[in-house]
């Protein structure tokens, strides 16, 4: 966020809008994009600016997005029921100083960042309205940018409203309009919901502000897909996919070798190192760290983790919310859960399962194991099979295992358990009590050998 705040800009973010064309419960603005909700991404942006107040106008689905966004230093404004963009900026208009700069901006344009914002920001003046238009190919659901023959914009017409000619314009309304609180509070007064869905628009400010002698000064945004509004999954998809060819772009740019642009998705913020190596169909979920000299195998999705330098992550792993030390190798096929901390050179191999658990550096855990609630030290070998029983139906229980210890495959160590200093444990026990330091645990019967053993005979019928 930038450190400055200006204390003269306020911000309205209209998001209480229903969302009808994407067909489903989720309030619009909860829907996501790059692996945050829109309404996210719009704050991100809007925060850059330094504004002293962002006031959050709700209605459809409100409680749902204000329990989403709580840590947010918004203002929620409630606009119920909700008659329109007009009507939802006249909601937030009694909690905005009367000498503030306003920016409006739609909760369903994500990717408006400063870069287009400020512009628009420094053009508007007191009497004046400062507009962002672009123009599209296929301008079809949008507020069409009616000018006079001499250029001057005079009106913003809505799809709904147009007439036939007006449909054919290709310039249209980004959303985001600037205009002092005086000016739009004035103007919003005359608003009037004559038109094809019965709403207060906010476009219509525009032609109100023409008559009453203001100015309307104008801009066009240079890419399209920057000013985009989501209303349908369609356009989400297609903001989905632009942004995460932009993402595979900037870290290819940074150095990072991506084998395929096109199946690769990083959303969020994802950093990497020098010199790693992301194989196919990778899915990378911020917020995550990545070291220098790592790689990762096809089909991976890694979450919200600290990754060290030099791990190598072999094809098909799932990780989430864990740090893995330096040099570790985690994987084929291997998942590692929520409160992982794998230390350096520690190997975690094929249909192992690792939560909450602390594995220190040298340890080994190759294959068919769950380590779950549970403080393991160094260098200690994990054979095949092994399970900490962690919980006992109503609680969970921790297992320590100290430096050194080696479990022999397919035991089960049934926590609250501790296994001393270099202990070894037999193939096949199940462990429930400590086993102190250097000491061999066997937890199974002793086999017999029954010599001249007759198989059962088949019976006749
Ligand atoms: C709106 C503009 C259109 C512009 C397009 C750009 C109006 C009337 N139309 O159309 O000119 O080209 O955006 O993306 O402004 N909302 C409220 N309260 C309401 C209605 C809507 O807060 O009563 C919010 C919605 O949650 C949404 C935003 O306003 O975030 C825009 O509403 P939406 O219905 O998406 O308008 P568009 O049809 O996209
Ligand atoms: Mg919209």
């Amino acid at each position: 966020m930038n450190a400055e705040v200006d204390n003269g800009l306020e911000v309205v973010v209209l998001a209480a809008g229903k969302g009808t064309r994407m067909y489903s419960d989720l309030p619009k603005v909860l829907h996501e994009l790059a692996g945050e909700p829109l309404l996210a991404h719009v704050l991100r942006h809007v925060k850059q600016l330094g504004p002293g107040a962002v006031h959050v106008v709700l209605g459809h689905g409100a409680e749902r997005i204000k329990d989403r966004f709580k840590h947010e230093q918004v203002r929620w404004v409630q606009q119920q029921p909700q008659l329109g963009t007009g009507h939802a900026v006249q909601a937030a208009l009694p909690g905005i100083s009367p000498q503030s700069k306003v920016l409006v901006v739609y909760g369903d344009v994500p990717l408006a960042g400063p870069p287009v914002l400020r512009p628009l920001l420094q053009q508007c003046a007191p009497g004046n309205i400062a507009l962002l238009t672009v123009t599209v190919d296929d301008p079809g659901g949008l507020g069409r940018i009616i000018r006079n023959p001499d250029g001057a914009v005079v009106a913003i017409v809505e799809d709904k409203d147009a007439e036939p000619d007006q449909l054919n314009i290709k310039e249209v309304n980004t959303g985001i309009v600037a205009v002092y609180a005086e000016d739009l509070s004035r103007l919003l007064e005359h608003l009037g919901n004559d038109n094809a869905q019965q709403e207060y628009y906010l476009t219509d400010v525009v032609q109100i502000a023409v008559s009453g002698g203001y100015n309307i000064v104008d801009s066009t945004a240079a890419d399209p897909v920057g000013v985009a509004g989501v209303n349908t999954k369609m356009e989400l998809a297609c903001l989905e996919q632009h942004m995460r060819k932009q993402r595979a772009r900037e870290l290819l740019e940074q150095g990072v070798t991506i084998v395929d642009p096109d199946r690769f998705d990083a959303r969020g913020d994802v950093s990497f190192g020098k010199d790693c190596v992301v194989d196919i169909n990778v899915v990378l979920q911020g917020p995550l760290t990545i070291g220098s000299g790592v790689h990762i195998g096809p089909h991976c999705v890694i979450s919200r983790s600290e990754i060290g330098d030099g791990v190598t992550i072999k094809p098909q792993c799932v990780i989430e919310e864990a740090r893995i030390g330096a040099d570790a190798i985690v994987g084929p096929f291997s998942r590692v859960r929520p409160g992982a901390r794998i230390g350096d050179n520690v190997h975690i191999g094929n249909f192992v399962e690792i939560k909450n658990s602390e594995l220190s550096s040298g340890t080994k855990v190759n294959h068919l194991s769950y380590v779950g609630d549970s403080t393991v030290g160094h260098n200690v070998n994990i054979g095949a099979g092994v399970i900490t029983c962690n919980y006992d139906g109503t609680n969970k229980h921790r297992t320590e295992i100290e430096d050194d210890v080696f479990v022999g495959s397919n035991s089960q160590l049934i926590a609250p358990v501790k296994l001393g200093r270099g202990a070894n444990v037999g193939a096949g026990s199940t462990i429930s009590e400590d086993v102190p330091p250097g000491h061999l645990a066997v937890g199974r019967a002793r086999q017999k050998n029954i010599k001249g053993w007759q198989r059962p005979r088949k019976k006749r019928p």
